[in-house]
């Protein structure tokens, strides 16, 4: 089936009560292990993988393989370029084929983070693609450096949404990439007053630590799509030192069943599409 579009996959997501799981991949055990979760689980999922990881998966080959998987899957899959900073490399992701981007200007003015934002949407809209960007900042880059976290300002949100019309916003509200020290203190009293002023889906990253009943709160506070990387990455590391004397294949089939499995307990938690497994636990949850 073509590539999904994160616009249709995030209005579906949040009319069903859910969010989307959106999983950074650097291999082809993990494009493959998050595939089959979704297909497992029957609900559909976002592959993403950010700029700064392209030094070791170029995006021409990494990329090719996860939109060949996305296309080959039994359950819509989007493909997604990941915390960009650079037009050159939004660019080629959309030519590539990537069904949407995010730009990240976390780290720049407001002012300046708007003007370059809405460059991407003119970037992408030919493509039909979609764009999500980030407002204040989330604790820490992707690739684990550290960065100040400055939770979002609900009033910047407003005007953000209003100004670029980007189709997800990535809120900061004391959410990290990488392992929390400790319980993760996350601002639902932001994310409440974003979600009352601002009607675009909005995006959580940072999702590795954080337990279901946090993930439920903030799916009922607007929250459409959950980035999981750490969980992923630390998962196939495990994997393939407890199986590497066991030959490469074996190591490798270990990598893809764990990335399977992390994938598929996220997924769980963020809510399965209704289906005719008849299991939405989640929207349960969400309407109590
Ligand atoms: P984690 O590494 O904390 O799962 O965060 C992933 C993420 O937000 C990618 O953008």
């Amino acid at each position: 089936m073509p590539v999904a579009n994160m616009r249709a996959l995030l209005a579906q997501a949040r009319a069903q009560g859910r969010a989307v799981g959106a999983f950074s991949v650097s291999s082809l055990e993990m494009i493959l292990g998050v595939v089959r979760a979704a297909e497992a689980l029957r609900t559909p999922v976002i592959l993403q993988v950010a700029q700064v990881r392209l030094g070791l998966m170029p995006l021409r080959v990494l990329g090719r393989a996860m939109l060949s998987a996305a296309q080959d899957a039994a359950v819509p899959v989007g493909v997604h370029l990941d915390h960009a900073t650079s037009l050159d490399v939004v660019a080629q992701a959309l030519d590539t084929g990537f069904t949407s981007v995010m730009y990240d200007g976390s780290a720049l003015p407001l002012a300046q983070n708007m003007l370059n934002t809405q460059e991407v949407m003119r970037l992408a809209r030919p493509y039909g693609a979609a764009v999500e960007a980030e407002v204040g900042r989330v604790g820490r880059t992707e690739a684990g450096e550290p960065s100040p976290a400055e939770c979002a300002d609900p009033g910047d949100c407003v005007a953000f949404a209003a100004q670029t019309g980007v189709d997800a916003l990535a809120v900061a509200i004391g959410n990290a990439h990488g392992v929390y020290a400790g319980a993760p203190h996350l601002r639902l009293d932001i994310l409440a007053q974003v979600h009352a002023r601002v009607d675009t889906p909005l995006v959580l990253h940072g999702g590795t630590g954080i337990g279901p009943e946090a993930f439920r709160s903030m799916i009922g506070l607007g929250i459409c799509k959950i980035n999981i990387a750490t969980a992923l990455f630390q998962a196939n590391a495990s994997a393939a030192l407890a199986n590497a004397g066991r030959g490469y294949f074996e190591m490798a089939r270990a990598c893809l069943e764990a990335s399977q499995q992390v994938a598929q307990e996220h997924i769980a938690a963020f809510g399965v599409a209704p289906g005719e497994k008849g299991g939405f636990p989640h929207e349960r949850a969400v309407s109590r």
